[in-house]
């Protein structure tokens, strides 16, 4: 399976955060923010990744990961000229998607617990995941009949029909790709992902699956959702004395790379905590 990384977006929500800097380098916690959605794919054992961004932002994302050889995987680049919409990312990535199942992330979105690791991601033809949410307004909202089967799905509803939100992590077949190129951009000017999921809706091939109780998703696109973000990487970092969005650890527990790579990972980066914490994992031979 492919793994596409929508890290565009113009990031107005976020300025003055946002204005010289690209909102998936902001940190989140202890870690660039577009760690937790490359370790998501990478948990979900997608090795072939294309990272989509802005002409001026990519060269920072290939800065920061290079063509992913030291984490045994394999990182493209693609530019998203302007944010016509989330849906376009499969346009631009025809090209690397050749055929392949696909799933989508969104760069700021974050995804925790055993639902997400070791996956099943190949049984359905469009695979979206559901959340119970405070605010349902800002989301794809999922409406349910009463017997529980999904009905609707819309975006940023007035008047939401449920509390569940669709979170940013999309799995398709290879014809997302025709589906993607059969929009038309909404009354916003955008390709909308929710329009490609009515399309699965209508045809009968979409599956919601909603978020497990020990499952969190978290979407950091503004101010308050990031600092909580960061809030939930801290606190679970400190109780259970482990790291979240360690895409070097993920690669190691994969068997992607060796203890000796992961040890030279940490190596350069040995005065500080994230790096000590390689050592640490390395050094056991298995997951922190
Ligand atoms: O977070 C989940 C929600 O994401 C879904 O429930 C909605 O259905 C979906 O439309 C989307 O809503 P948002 O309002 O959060 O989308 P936003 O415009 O904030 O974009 C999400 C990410 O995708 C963000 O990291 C920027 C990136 N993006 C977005 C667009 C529209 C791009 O890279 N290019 C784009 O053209």
């Amino acid at each position: 399976m492919k793994g596409i990384i929508l890290a565009g977006g113009s990031g107005t929500r976020l300025y003055p955060l946002t204005k010289s800097i690209s909102k998936h380098l902001l940190p989140l916690y202890d870690k660039p923010m577009i760690y937790y959605p490359l370790c998501t794919l990478m948990e979900a054992g997608i090795r072939e990744i294309l990272i989509i961004s802005t002409e001026q932002d990519l060269g920072r994302y290939e800065q920061l990961l290079g063509d992913g050889s030291t984490l045994g995987i394999s990182i493209r680049y693609a530019v998203q000229p302007k944010p016509e919409g989330i849906a376009q990312a499969f346009i631009i990535g025809e090209a690397f998607i050749r055929g392949e199942r696909t799933a989508l992330i969104l760069g700021d979105n974050l995804f925790y617990g055993p639902g997400f690791q070791d996956p099943v991601w190949n049984e359905d033809d469009a695979l979206v995941f559901g959340a119970n949410v405070e605010d349902p307004e800002r989301f794809g909202v999922v409406g349910f009949s009463s017997e529980g089967h999904v009905e609707s799905i819309e975006e940023k509803p007035a008047c939401p029909k449920s509390d569940y939100a669709v979170a940013g992590l999309y799995v398709y077949n290879s014809d997302v790709v025709e589906v993607a190129k059969s929009l038309r951009p909404s009354r916003r000017g955008e390709l909308e992902i929710t329009d490609i999921n009515r399309f699965y809706l209508q045809s009968g091939e979409l599956s919601v699956r909603l978020l497990g109780q020990y499952d969190t998703w978290m979407d950091a696109g503004t101010h308050e959702s990031l600092f909580k973000a960061s809030q939930f990487v801290k606190t679970m970092e400190e109780t259970r004395n482990v790291k979240i969005g360690c895409i070097e650890e993920v690669a190691f527990c994969k068997g992607w790379i060796t203890a000796g790579e992961l040890m030279k990972l940490g190596h350069p980066l040995r005065n500080n905590p994230y790096g000590q914490y390689l050592m640490r994992v390395a050094g056991r031979g298995s997951a922190g």
